[in-house]
């Protein structure tokens, strides 16, 4: 019997184990054997494997965070411990090891896959940054968490006619906050791949509250700038009074919607496919709508764009 593993690694992203349930359901179909690796690259280097049985992953798809628990392991950056890893995986028989998640992850696999391992990428990552996939397993529900914020927000920011700052994950990406600030119908979006002009912003306050308007929502994206200090400027130069919120963590967790679990059973599945035509050094990915395989290499030197016209979309409709 052919034999592979799973690891998750990084930071968790809803629809994790949607993805965990596909390749190990995949393969049962194929009699092929799945061990998980606990702890990501961690539970490579000290060989923490389970078995995983097609019952074993019975009752998560609807579960957030992973199963198979996750870190960031910088002792993987080390060539010692990744030959370590390599060691262990040809010590147990394992021929392919799926590594699911952001970029950290799948650049960890490529330097795995350096060193002759056969690996198989999929994307997960609530910041959505990853390039060779249109979207990574996790945005859909990250973004949905956010816009539930940002309405409940909207009810306190209409009472008090106040100005709110939303904060939200993304690293050094603005994907999270282009997507909720559009779809949640905020008056300004604030993204580190984009300059922004703080009077720019303050005008079109106060032209929204000249116009009537009871509230403003900024949505700030974490790798733009700190929106505290942000809140501070605005509340000072618009003379109106402003309130500050930073999501957090809330946005990595809760059960994966729809769209993300599906996609995280397909790009498995693709995954799968793979791994038995032995098409390795790969990571499966959504281009179009159509599920597509690229080379781990051209994802971890490549660079996700910010998508413009949305930007520009946001900007004419929050007039
Ligand atoms: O990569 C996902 C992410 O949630 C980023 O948006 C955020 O900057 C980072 O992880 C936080 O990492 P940690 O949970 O390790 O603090």
């Amino acid at each position: 019997m052919k034999r592979v593993a799973v690891l998750t690694s990084g930071g968790d992203a809803p629809g994790m184990n949607a993805a965990i349930r596909a390749i190990v359901r995949n393969c049962a179909h194929k009699g092929i054997t799945v061990f998980g690796v606990k702890r990501g690259f961690y539970g490579l280097i000290y060989h923490d494997f389970i078995n995983l049985t097609v019952n074993s992953v019975g009752d998560i798809i609807h579960r957030g965070g992973t199963i198979l628990r996750t870190s960031r392991t910088r002792e993987f950056r080390d060539v010692n411990m990744r030959m370590r890893a390599k060691e262990a995986l040809d010590y147990f028989g394992i021929k392919a090891l799926f590594v699911i998640g952001g970029n950290g992850t799948l650049c960890g696999g490529y330097e795995l896959s350096k060193l002759g391992v056969n690996v198989i990428g999929i994307p997960a990552s609530i910041d959505n940054d990853i390039p060779g996939t249109d979207e990574a397993i996790g945005f859909d529900t990250a973004v949905n968490t956010v816009l539930d914020a940002i309405n409940r927000i909207r009810d306190t920011a209409t009472s008090h006619e106040r100005i709110f700052i939303i904060e939200v994950m993304g690293r050094e990406s603005g994907q999270i906050a282009l997507a909720s600030g559009l779809a949640g119908g905020a008056e300004s979006i604030l993204v580190p791949e984009l300059p922004y002009d703080l009077e720019d912003v303050v005008k079109r306050i106060n032209a929204g509250i000249a116009r009537g308007k009871l509230h403003s929502i900024i949505v700030v994206a974490e790798g733009c700038c700190s929106a505290i200090e942000l809140g501070k400027q605005i509340e000072k130069m618009s003379r109106h009074e402003t309130r500050v919120t930073v999501l957090g963590h809330t946005q990595r967790g809760g059960t994966p919607t729809a769209a993300d679990r599906i996609l995280a059973s397909r790009l498995a599945t693709k995954a799968v496919e793979l791994f038995i035509s032995g098409d390795y050094g790969k990571m499966a990915g959504i281009q179009d709508g159509k599920v597509t395989a690229v080379s781990l290499q051209s994802v971890v030197e490549g660079k996700k764009e910010l998508n413009r016209e949305l930007y520009e979309l946001a900007r004419v409709l929050s007039i």
